[in-house]
């Protein structure tokens, strides 16, 4: 047999140009705070929080060392008809942070099991409650919300899709709400464009109300290029949901836990969703684990049904699995005692001054922010879509020790929410550096 021990070709990486990266691999062995360092030796200053997860900074010991404790007293605990204590400690707290009246949490491994359980629980909800003809999806144009079927037929990235057949029946998606020419280098929320949640409207006179089970939205969207919410257009679509008994579904993978400056988007845009889905940040990204929050309403319409019967016939070997779950207990724990999410929000102004000082660079066309997060779009190369932007994320990575993430030709900035005003000013210095590098 081969020995494959120190090749790379099996590992089949994901969301990865496999060829390209493994003739000039980028490897991470150790992380701590706000740096990666490379296999090279370099510190890498993590602009990106690894997958926008690492909110409380790398390798922090409290979660270590819960994780470490757990696996020596409680290594697994089935899922099913069993508890755990601590399961019920986190679901807790974190109702006790979560926008009220969302108080009952279904723990999940990601944030694609996520979005599944929250469009599973919003069509059940309706027929719990007499209404099974409610089974449409809703979701919007450039929305990202994972990789399983529920949520790429919902999503709106067509590389995402369009290889994987027919998806869900019954999805409609609403429009998306960027629009450059209306809303370029708008700092925080565009004023214009909450007109566009009357796209709703649109679906609800061609399906009819009484098909539609719930509309799924990020508040911000990240994967698609940081498309920050118009004011005015998450109250519209509460509204519509509101008029036409349609669930409204905040998927907050990467807007939960302080990312924009609150501790949920929820809470920062001041609209509260009847389910909302959590991951990343959840468990400092130290532990796979992912939750769906749901109004207490909607949980207890399921508790409508015969006492000893189950009320959900959903969920996985690993919902709160204890491992994720201290991991989670210890993450909320430095939130709370380190003030992060008040953080964020005395860091954003500083934040937004700072990437907005890219604007009058070569070929950047917009830049958009809110909170601890910004995306910067460059003009692309003619007839090469996102070489541009890849081209300097190459280069933030091998040549100035800088991780960003890119998606087309837009660069992602959504850094570990510790960071110093420093890092703010190496951060940005260098990707303007690059930017010009690349122009
Ligand atoms: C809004 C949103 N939903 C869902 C997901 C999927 O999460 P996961 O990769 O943990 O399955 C992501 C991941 O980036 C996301 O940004």
């Amino acid at each position: 047999m081969a020995d494959l021990s120190n090749t790379l070709d099996a590992f089949w990486m994901p969301f990865t140009a496999n060829r390209q990266f493994k003739k000039a691999p980028r490897m991470m062995v150790s992380a701590k705070g706000m740096h990666y360092t490379s296999d090279d030796g370099r510190k890498i200053l993590d602009g990106a929080a690894g997958l926008w997860c690492v909110n409380a900074g790398h390798c922090r010991q409290e979660i270590a060392q819960a994780i470490a404790r757990e696996a020596e007293r409680l290594d697994y605990s089935p899922a099913f008809q069993i508890g755990h204590p601590n399961a019920f400690r986190l679901a807790n707290e974190l109702a006790a942070i979560l926008p009220h009246p969302m108080d009952r949490i279904f723990f999940v491994n990601s944030g694609s099991e996520a979005v599944e359980t929250a469009l599973k629980i919003a069509i059940a909800y309706h027929q719990a409650r007499g209404e099974g003809r409610r089974t449409r999806l809703i979701g919007r144009e450039k929305g990202y919300h994972g990789v399983n079927f529920g949520g790429i037929s919902v999503g709106g990235m067509g590389p995402n899709r369009k290889s994987f057949g027919p998806l869900l029946t019954g999805v409609d998606h609403i429009r998306h709400t960027y629009s450059r020419q209306d809303m370029a280098f708008s700092r925080g929320q565009p004023e214009w464009g909450a007109h566009l949640a009357d796209d709703l409207e649109r679906l609800v006179l061609l399906h009819d109300a009484s098909t539609i089970a719930a509309l799924i939205v990020e508040p911000m969207a990240g994967s698609a290029g940081v498309i920050i919410p118009p004011k005015g257009y998450l109250e519209r679509l509460r509204e519509i949901c509101d008029a036409h008994g349609i669930l409204l579904i905040f998927d907050e993978v990467i807007t939960g836990f302080g990312r924009t400056g609150a501790s949920f988007g929820a809470q920062k845009f001041g609209v509260v969703p009847d389910l909302m889905t959590l991951a990343k940040g959840l468990t400092n990204g130290a532990v796979p684990m992912g939750a769906v929050a749901a109004r207490r309403q909607i949980y207890d319409a399921f508790m409508d049904a015969p006492e000893g019967t189950i009320e959900l016939f959903h969920g996985y070997t690993y919902s709160s699995h204890p491992l994720a779950v201290a991991a989670a207990l210890a993450t909320l724990g430095i939130y709370r005692d380190d003030g992060i999410f008040e953080r964020v929000a005395e860091l954003a102004p500083y934040w937004e001054d700072a990437v907005h000082s890219l604007r009058d660079l070569p070929t950047v066309i917009d830049i958009r922010n809110i909170g601890l997060v910004a995306g910067i779009e460059l003009e692309p190369i003619e007839g090469k879509p996102a070489a541009r932007a890849f081209g300097i994320f190459l280069d933030c990575f091998h040549e100035r020790d800088l991780l960003i993430r890119t998606t087309g030709d837009i660069l992602a900035l959504s850094p570990p929410l510790i960071l110093e005003k420093e890092h703010i000013d190496q951060m940005v210095g260098t990707l303007g550096d690059a930017i010009k590098a690349a122009a």
